[in-house]
């Protein structure tokens, strides 16, 4: 896929950070967009903004962990732009961070409901349509911890890994129809992921270490969402399976398959 111009793009999460970083990239290759977003105040200002500067946008109400929601703003979308031709599977959550132990399980079903349950709703509600039309191409955001998992975060990491399998089943699944499939797996990013987060579900707020509270202090390079919406669309156009965002990445990425390749090379003949 490389001519963007009036390509309908499907953004979950576009109220805020990356989301709203690939609805400006997007914007700018000519595409229409559907934005879609929790936060209905600040998802209509996205789609203002854009639509001020010359741009086909709306914005749609969207909870990702309920699956009524999808399919009203897939058709939504739909009787709005017709045919879905990208959908980016992006709204997510922030992990805890304290030591698996210690995260309630019900903050664990809370956030696997939005990180991994949210996106697999968006897909089931997305891919018939696709298949439909016999193209397109599919985003989901996971993380580059999905790949390189930190210690005391292991609810958001257990979701993020397991939206690389997810990415990684389906993308071979829709190759014969036609349509693609990237994991997009950002290194730090600067958003309001902890304060999304934290709005959403207040009660975290005591038992949270927000990544936005110490952004600052964190040894890593935080870049731009915009720049990840730049990326993203690149990744589209290449069909890349993964669409990584920090060359500096790789190291830890090359490590962690290392220590699988030692436990195959430890193997009795
Ligand atoms: N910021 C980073 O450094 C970073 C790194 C790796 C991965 N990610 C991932 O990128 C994605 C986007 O996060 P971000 O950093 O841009 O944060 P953000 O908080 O700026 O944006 C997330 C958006 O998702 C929306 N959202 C949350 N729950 C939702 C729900 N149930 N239904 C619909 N919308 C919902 C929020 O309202 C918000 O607008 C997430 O999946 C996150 O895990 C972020």
């Amino acid at each position: 896929m490389t001519n963007f111009t009036g390509q309908v793009a499907f953004i979950s999460g576009a109220g805020s950070g990356i989301g709203r970083g690939m609805a400006e990239a997007f914007a700018a290759a000519g595409m229409k967009l559907v934005l879609g977003d929790v936060d209905t105040e600040s998802v209509q200002q996205v789609a203002s903004a854009l639509s001020d500067q010359g741009s086909e946008a709306i914005a749609v109400d969207l909870d990702v962990a309920d699956r009524n929601s999808w399919d009203a703003a897939a058709q939504r979308a739909v009787s709005h732009f017709g045919p879905i031709d990208i959908l980016c599977n992006n709204a997510g959550v922030a992990g805890l961070t304290r030591a698996v132990e210690d995260i309630p399980i019900e903050e664990w079903r809370w956030m696997t409901d939005i990180n991994l349950y949210g996106l697999v709703h968006g897909l089931q509600c997305v891919i018939p349509k696709l298949k439909a039309k016999g193209s397109g191409h599919i985003v989901n955001t996971s993380s580059i911890g999905g790949l390189v998992p930190l210690p005391n975060f292991s609810e958001y990491m257990a979701a993020k890994h397991a939206v690389i399998g997810l990415s990684g089943s389906v993308r071979r699944e829709l190759e014969p129809f036609g349509i693609g499939v990237s994991v997009l797996c950002p290194g730090a990013v600067r958003t309001a992921l902890g304060e999304t987060t934290v709005r959403q579900r207040p009660k975290r707020a005591a038992l949270a270490a927000s990544r936005s509270d110490v952004v600052e202090d964190l040894p890593w390079r935080y870049i731009e969402p915009i720049d990840v919406g730049r990326l993203t669309l690149q990744g589209i156009a290449d069909n890349q399976a993964f669409i990584f965002t920090h060359p500096e990445n790789r190291a830890e990425v090359e490590e962690e398959y290392d220590a699988i390749r030692a436990a195959f090379d430890a193997l009795p003949n």
